[in-house]
C-alpha cells in the first residue's frame, strides 16, 4: 500500500516505519506524501488507537529532509515545500486526536528531529542522536523546528543547538526534555508500546482533549485556560466520564468505549 513506509497494526498501535535505509530514511517528496496519507489513516481508522513513528535499520530514525531535492528550489519553492510539509504532515501529527509517539532509533537530524518533535512525545534508543544542522547547508529548519525545539528545550539551548548545528546524544536529549525515555535499541519498540497500551486503557475522548489542551499551551493566539474550561465541561457529556466516575465509586475497573 505504501512505497516508502512499512506499517504494522498490533493491539491497536500502528507502527509506521520510514523505510529508505540506504538514504538514512531521509524525507523526500514521496515520504512526505505517504506520511500525510498514513496520518489520515490514523485519524480515520477506528481500529487504530495510537501510533509509533520509527525508522528502518539500526542507524537512523530520519537523517533529515532529502538534501538532493533542494538543489533546484528557489525562494517560492522553498516556502512551498515547508508549508506543504507543515500542513500535511507535521501539524497534522501534532493535532492528531490519537497519541502518536516517535521511537527514535538513531539519527534524528533536521527534518527528522522536527518529525520527532511534532509527535506527542518521544522515546529513544541509546544510540539516538538529535540535531538541527541546517545552518551547515545555509538553511534554517522549515518543518517547525525553530518553534518546537524552543518549546521543548527553552530559548537559550534551542538557539545554541540551531546556531552550532551540534548533535546531542540520547542522554543529553533526555536531560533537556527532548525525549522522555532512553532504552537499549532492542527494547525501544516494546517499551514504547507498553506506554501506549497503558494509554489505551484510558478514556479516548479525554485523551484527545488532553492533546488539544496541551497543544494550546504552545499557541500564541490561543487562550489555553479558557479552552481547558470548555473541554473539561465537554467531558461531562461523554458516556466515558459517567463510566469512569461510577466505576471509581463502585470500586471496579472502568471500561471505556470512546463515547
Ligand atoms: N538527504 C539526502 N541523503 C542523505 C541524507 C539527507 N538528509 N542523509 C544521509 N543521506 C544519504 C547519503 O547521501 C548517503 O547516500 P549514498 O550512499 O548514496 O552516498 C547515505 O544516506 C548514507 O549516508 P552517509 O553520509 O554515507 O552516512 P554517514 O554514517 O557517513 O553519516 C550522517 C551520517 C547522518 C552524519 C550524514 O549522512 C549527514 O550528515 N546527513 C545529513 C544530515 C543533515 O544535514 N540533515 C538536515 C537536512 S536539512
Amino acid at each position: 500500500m505504501y512505497q516508502t513506509l512499512l506499517t504494522d497494526l498490533q493491539d491497536g498501535t500502528l507502527v509506521v516505519t520510514i523505510n529508505r535505509p540506504d538514504k538514512l530514511n531521509a524525507l523526500n517528496k514521496d515520504v512526505i506524501e505517504e506520511l500525510g496519507k498514513v496520518v489520515d489513516e490514523i485519524y480515520n481508522n477506528a481500529d487504530i488507537k495510537s501510533a509509533i513513528l520509527t525508522g528502518s535499520g539500526e542507524k537512523a530514525f530520519v537523517a533529515g529532509a532529502d538534501i538532493s531535492e533542494f538543489t533546484t528550489l528557489d525562494a517560492a519553492g522553498g516556502s512551498a515545500l515547508a508549508k506543504k510539509g507543515q500542513d500535511n504532515v507535521f501539524d497534522k501529527i501534532e493535532n492528531s486526536p490519537k497519541p502518536i509517539v516517535a521511537a527514535v532509533n538513531g539519527f534524528a537530524l533536521g527534518g527528522g528531529c522536527e518529525l520527532a518533535m511534532s509527535c506527542h512525545f518521544r522515546t529513544a534508543s541509546e544510540n539516538a542522536k538529535f540535531g538541527q544542522p541546517e545552518v551547515n547547508l545555509g538553511l534554517i529548519p522549515g518543518y517547525g523546528g525553530t518553534q518546537r525545539l524552543t518549546q521543548l528545550v527553552g530559548k537559550g539551548k534551542a538557539m545554541e543547538l540551531m546556531m552550532t548545528a551540534d548533535m546531542i546524544g540520547a542522554d543529553e536529549a533526555k536531560t533537556l526534555g527532548l525525549v522522555n525515555h532512553v532504552w537499549p535499541l532492542a527494547e525501544l519498540l516494546s517499551k514504547t508500546k507498553e506506554i501506549l497500551q497503558k494509554i489505551h486503557t484510558k478514556a479516548p475522548i479525554a485523551i484527545s482533549k488532553v492533546i488539544s489542551c496541551v497543544n494550546d499551551a504552545a499557541k500564541a493566539d490561543s487562550n489555553g485556560f479558557a479552552n481547558e474550561v470548555k473541554r473539561f465541561g465537554e467531558c461531562f457529556s461523554t458516556e466515558d466520564m459517567r463510566e469512569g466516575t461510577t466505576a471509581f465509586l463502585e470500586k471496579r475497573k472502568a471500561i471505556f468505549k470512546g463515547k
